[in-house]
């Protein structure tokens, strides 16, 4: 799709126009690479080469808010060896990307318990938040060690102990109160929740910000998906009607 067709889309009415927050699923790096006898480590060195490609074209668009889902909590449960070349690959990542996102205006965000990768990623992490922070073309968003109902978890535990110490009245608990405790505090809940790779499952990713995301499963394995990928989903997102419950 060319530029003029991304401004075609930003001003469409009638459909759903351009999503605020798109969320990605980024799955298939390991069948990409065994469908070339390759290590797993290809594949997933491969899928770096998509998330770049895919954070171009998304400021491209003009979307606001892109999470990336890269390292789920249930992830842990992989081989010793995988664990170890993903967390190899996501300083390696850190330390050769953040210069282009910090010079194109973008925000770095990370969701989920990404100190358990480490002292040195978390520096690492935390510095990049840091540069960031008062960058506004877009914000990234990465969740690392990240699990929805971990997350959900630590939000009902931070509002238990407020409730003890008499912070707040659990009466008043709504579900802003609830949201304003979660990883993705202050952002956009998700418009369009992308998982690549043919799965049809959530794998515990964003479980209640996502609750009325437009969802969108393509065959693509995370490797092949890049600026014309998220140009047809955003494309496909635009054509969408939604209610929220209404009419
Ligand atoms: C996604 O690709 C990357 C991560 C989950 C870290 P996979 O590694 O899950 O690839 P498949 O699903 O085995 O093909
Ligand atoms: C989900 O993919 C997590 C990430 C993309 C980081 P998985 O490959 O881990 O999901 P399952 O195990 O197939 O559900
Ligand atoms: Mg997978």
């Amino acid at each position: 799709m060319s530029a003029a067709s991304a401004s075609t889309l930003r001003a469409s009415d009638g459909g759903a126009g351009l999503p605020r927050h798109v969320a990605i699923i980024m799955d298939g790096n390991g069948r990409w690479a065994k469908a070339r006898h390759l290590p797993r480590v290809a594949g997933h060195r491969k899928g770096a080469e998509a998330v770049r490609a895919t954070i171009r074209a998304a400021r491209e668009l003009g979307i606001e808010v892109l999470t990336l889902y890269a390292f789920s909590s249930e992830n842990w449960r992989r081989p010793e060896e995988e664990v170890s070349d993903l967390k190899g690959l996501l300083r390696h990542y850190l330390l050769g990307e953040i210069e282009e996102l910090a010079a194109n205006g973008v925000r770095l965000r990370v969701i989920g318990e990404y100190r358990r990768f480490g002292p040195e990623l978390a520096r690492l992490l935390d510095d990049a938040i840091e540069r960031t922070v008062g960058n506004r073309a877009m914000t990234l968003v990465i969740a690392l060690n990240y699990g929805a109902q971990d997350e959900i978890v630590r939000a009902a535990r931070a509002l238990a102990e407020d409730a003890l110490a008499g912070r707040i009245d659990p009466a008043a608990i709504d579900a802003e109160t609830l949201d304003a405790r979660l990883d993705t505090r202050e952002l956009p809940p998700p418009d369009l929740l992308i998982r690549t790779s043919g799965e049809r499952r959530l794998s515990n990713f964003l479980l209640w910000q996502a609750a009325y995301a437009e969802l969108l499963f393509v065959d693509t394995l995370w490797p092949d998906f890049g600026r014309e990928a998220l140009f047809a989903a955003v494309a496909d997102y635009g054509r969408r009607e939604r209610r929220f419950g209404g009419l």
